[in-house]
């Protein structure tokens, strides 16, 4: 059941463990609170965005006209679809669906490049059909959490394409490895970010989108006026600040552990897709239709896979939580999974 708007907040609710939404469960951070806080003070005056925008260049090392700010990632991708008239755009799936969702709002053909489970959902270059003059990505990936190459991605750029590369889940990588952030010479290249995951500002709707000046004009030439509030620009501010980027490093560090302590305490009959590297997982189980009722019956919220194409009802996502909640998490999980005693065993 492929539906392009169904996204993890849809899966909440009261009394629930959310491990459906990928934002960082303990943020936005006392600090960040406060700089939020103090930003409404300035509330009364229409918003200035030139320091927003001058701090953000600065983190990326790039002049202030190759920034355009967003109300999120998600305005990003709906700015696009106005501003540009591809011939054929490519969108590389399973992915984050807003993208194409924009894309076939404002009428632009759209082709799917699905890539394989047998392939641990690796980027497949040949895939991409050459003459898309539109490519877009996620990197890395949500659902899958793969992290493609850099190399890998940086080779669909070409001259006459725009290739957009949605790295919203950019900062839960270490070093951020992967991320193009910085590529300048590459043609058309727009990466996408946001501050939602990492900062848990999902409410505040801010990212911003990095690439060619001409292509930003363009962008920017859809945006209402003061599209960003006072109180994101702050984030934003703050967020792009050295020792900022520091604590988003050591909480991706924090997310390797808690990974691999969420996938090493699963149980054996649940296959983990591709090799993950974000702050999710994809799993795969028998009847995962039937499993994840259940778990919402014992408490916990996970993301149906089935709604992304290319995916299936045996698909889940679970968000990596600190390792006492997933290790309860997989408690429940084995318990479900566990094939029902037969009658003679039962007391
Ligand atoms: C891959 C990806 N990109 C972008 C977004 C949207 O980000 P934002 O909250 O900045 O609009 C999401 C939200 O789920 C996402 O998963």
């Amino acid at each position: 059941m492929t539906d392009l708007h169904h996204h993890g907040d849809a899966e909440l609710a009261p009394g629930l463990v959310d491990l459906a939404v990928n934002v960082r469960a303990d943020a936005p951070p006392p600090w960040l609170r406060a700089v939020l806080h103090a930003s409404l003070d300035a509330a009364a005056s229409y918003p200035d965005p030139v320091p927003a925008r001058t701090a953000v260049a600065a983190a990326h090392g790039r002049p202030v006209d190759e920034v355009l700010l967003t109300a999120g990632a998600a305005e990003a991708f709906v700015l696009l679809a106005r501003a540009v008239r591809p011939r054929l755009a490519a969108v590389v799936h399973p992915s984050f669906t807003e993208p194409e969702a924009a894309l076939r709002v404002a009428g632009h053909p759209v082709t799917r490049v699905v890539l394989r489970a047998d392939d641990g959902w690796r980027l497949d270059p040949a895939a991409v059909p050459g003459d898309a003059d539109l490519v877009v990505l996620g990197n890395p990936t949500n659902p899958t959490s793969v992290l493609h190459p850099a190399a890998a991605v940086a080779a669909l750029a070409r001259p006459g394409r725009v290739l957009v590369v949605d790295e919203a889940f950019a900062d839960t990588v270490p070093g951020e490895s992967g991320s193009l952030a910085a590529r300048r010479d590459l043609p058309g290249l727009l990466v996408v970010r946001s501050l939602t995951k990492t900062w848990g500002l999902a409410g505040l709707r801010v990212g911003y989108a990095l690439g060619p000046p001409p292509l930003i004009a363009r962008l920017a030439a859809q945006q209402p006026h003061w599209p960003v509030s006072t109180p994101a620009l702050a984030a934003l501010v703050a967020c792009s600040a050295p020792e900022a980027r520091a604590e988003a490093e050591a909480a991706a560090r924090d997310l390797d552990r808690w990974r691999a302590a969420l996938i090493g305490s699963l149980p054996p009959s649940v296959v983990v897709e591709g090799s993950p590297r974000s702050s999710f997982v994809l799993l795969r189980v028998l009847d995962g239709a039937r499993v994840r009722d259940v778990l919402r019956h014992r408490g916990w919220a996970v993301r149906r896979g089935d709604t992304f194409p290319g995916l299936t009802r045996d698909h889940l996502r679970v968000a990596v939580r600190s390792p006492e909640v997933s290790s309860a998490f997989a408690a429940d999980l084995a318990a479900i999974l566990s094939p029902a005693p037969s009658p003679e065993e039962v007391p």
